[in-house]
């Protein structure tokens, strides 16, 4: 379990800082949206949480693909910026922060961080040979080439020398190479986690962290040396500590620091599992709790990337059902770390099955024999000794989405877990035939214990959607009149529900596409 859970510390959770070279897509959608859905998680069992989302907008591509549009580069990156933050605002992120690496709030902790490391003799001046990939802003050895080209892009590299300065990350391989294998879930997942060592294995060589400026100068000059700019990928991932004042105010970055978890996708797994424990090794800070790696989402069999022009985008997925229907694909479509395929098709199928058959119907269902068998009215329990199996399912929810989002770090699972209680409903609906119940009068009692029953467990669906589909658990919780800033208190008894309420049956949840149109 992540340890600022069990101290019951603030989470504070992270998506990566996006370039802002192109739009946001699904996979950009992706990681910001496990990311919420851990936060709002972390939210719901109590805890304080600070999610920090972002834009990356120096370096070299940047300011190419300004130039390509003829627009000076802090236009641009505003404006792209501006597209992501929209985004997030449109999908109902709660993200706490917002940073961008060109805000002096940054800029001024990214200098304090390069003079502390310049003052302990962690960075120096050398000279830089190598075979660089502007695309990638990635410095290769020609041993890492693949016939000439950048092994990540495959596009070709250019071979440059040049002074530069250096990050003494070599220096601390030895001490990387044993905390990871100390502390056994700090890359997730474990798969990953031996990926990283087994590159390890390989001699670290230290980092080249600046660029002259007169070959580059859309970056953060070196405070030690205007003359050169500061390496991308050193100025970003310093974003993690600038946006909770590291070096300004103590209290206030003691307070989130550690990170409880760190998202991103496994293109970007080297620089969080290797620069960033070093760095922070280096400056003398704790390593976040969890360094989590998850897979790509494809689409024609590519990874979606704006380079290979095969990206979907979230508007239209919203547009055409929407957000909670996002979501609920995107988490349950893929076990985390593995890459998935993405089609409109596929998004289609779960939101017909999953979401308008299995739960939208059995709102649909449940608030109309209410009103028909009962006037809207809920009834009274009668016997507390039937439906045992039920209740004990219902309770048991709670423990088990905890065990899935907190041990496994696992939203599928969670959902799964959901889904199988929704199914045991709609099946009880079947089993007990409360239509037959109805039609004798000595039934009423039954058809009451069973109407109660079948409420108590939509709300109990509705609190453990909270954190995964928001806009649906608020919409059913307003069905039921309840309060829809709930937390995992409000699973923990049976019986929550008032006997005696008026419930009026609402829209459908889910309607189908036509009936949308
Ligand atoms: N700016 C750097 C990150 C710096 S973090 C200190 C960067 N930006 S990026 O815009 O390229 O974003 C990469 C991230 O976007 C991935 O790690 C992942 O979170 C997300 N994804 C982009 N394309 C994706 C897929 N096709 N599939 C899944 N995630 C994707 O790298």
């Amino acid at each position: 379990m992540a340890a600022s859970l069990k101290k019951n510390r603030p989470c504070y959770v992270t998506t990566p800082i996006y370039y802002v070279n192109a739009k946001p897509h699904i996979g950009h959608a992706y990681t910001t949206i496990l990311c919420d859905t851990f936060a709002r998680f972390y939210r719901f069992l109590g805890h304080e949480v600070y999610f920090l989302t972002g834009t990356d907008e120096h370096g070299e591509k940047i300011e190419k693909t300004a130039q390509q549009q003829g627009v000076p580069t802090i236009e641009y990156v505003d404006q792209v910026s501006e597209r992501f933050r929209a985004l997030w605002n449109d999908l109902g992120i709660t993200h706490d922060d917002f940073i961008r690496t060109t805000e002096q709030r940054h800029i001024e902790v990214v200098h304090c961080v390069l003079q502390q490391l310049h003052a302990k003799g962690d960075i120096y001046l050398g000279k830089y040979k190598g075979w660089y990939c502007t695309p990638c802003e990635t410095f290769w050895t020609q041993s890492q080439l693949e016939k000439g080209n950048c092994p990540d892009c495959k596009r070709p590299t250019q071979e440059l020398e040049e002074d530069n300065y250096f990050f003494k990350m070599s220096k601390y391989q030895d001490w990387l190479i044993d905390y990871i294998k100390a502390h056994e879930r700090f890359i997730v997942p474990q798969s990953k986690e031996k990926e990283v060592l087994s590159f390890l294995k390989e001699p670290l060589e230290d980092l080249c962290i600046s660029r002259p400026i007169a070959r580059m100068a859309w970056g953060i000059p070196l405070p030690f040396n205007a003359d050169h700019v500061l390496y991308v990928w050193f100025d970003a991932l310093i974003n993690y500590i600038s946006a909770i004042k590291y070096g300004k105010d103590n209290e206030y970055f003691n307070k989130y620091w550690p990170a409880t978890i760190h998202f991103m996708a496994k293109d970007i797994l080297r620089q969080h599992a290797i620069y960033w424990p070093i760095m922070l090794h280096a400056l003398g800070l704790e390593m976040p709790e969890y360094v989590l790696a998850h897979g790509y989402w494809t689409m024609e069999g590519a990874k979606m990337s704006k380079s290979v022009g095969n990206i979907a985008d979230p508007y239209d997925v919203i547009a055409a059902f929407n957000r909670d229907t996002l979501r609920y694909f995107l988490l349950k479509e893929v076990r985390l770390g593995l890459d998935g395929a993405y089609a409109d098709e596929y998004v289609a199928g779960r939101f017909a099955t999953d979401l308008a058959n299995d739960l939208g119907n059995l709102i649909h269902r449940s608030f109309s024999m209410l009103e028909k068998y009962k006037g809207g009215v809920l009834p009274k329990a009668h016997a507390d000794d039937t439906y045992g199996p039920i209740k004990k399912a219902a309770l048991a929810l709670g423990p088990a989405i905890s065990e899935a989002m907190v041990e496994k770090l696992d939203p599928r699972e969670a959902l799964t877990v959901l889904w199988e209680f929704i199914g045991m409903i709609n099946k009880l609906i079947e089993d007990t035939k409360p239509w037959t119940l109805a039609k004798d009068p000595a039934h009423a009692a039954a058809l009451e214990d069973f109407l109660y029953v079948l409420f108590e467990s939509l709300r109990f669906i509705a609190v453990t959607l909270v954190p995964f589909m928001p806009d649906t658990a608020e919409k059913i919780l307003e069905l039921l009149q309840q309060e829809t800033t709930c937390t995992i208190d409000e699973i923990r008894t049976w019986g929550g529900l008032k006997a005696g309420i008026k419930l009026e049956k609402g829209d459908p949840l889910f309607p189908k596409l036509e009936e949308k149109k």
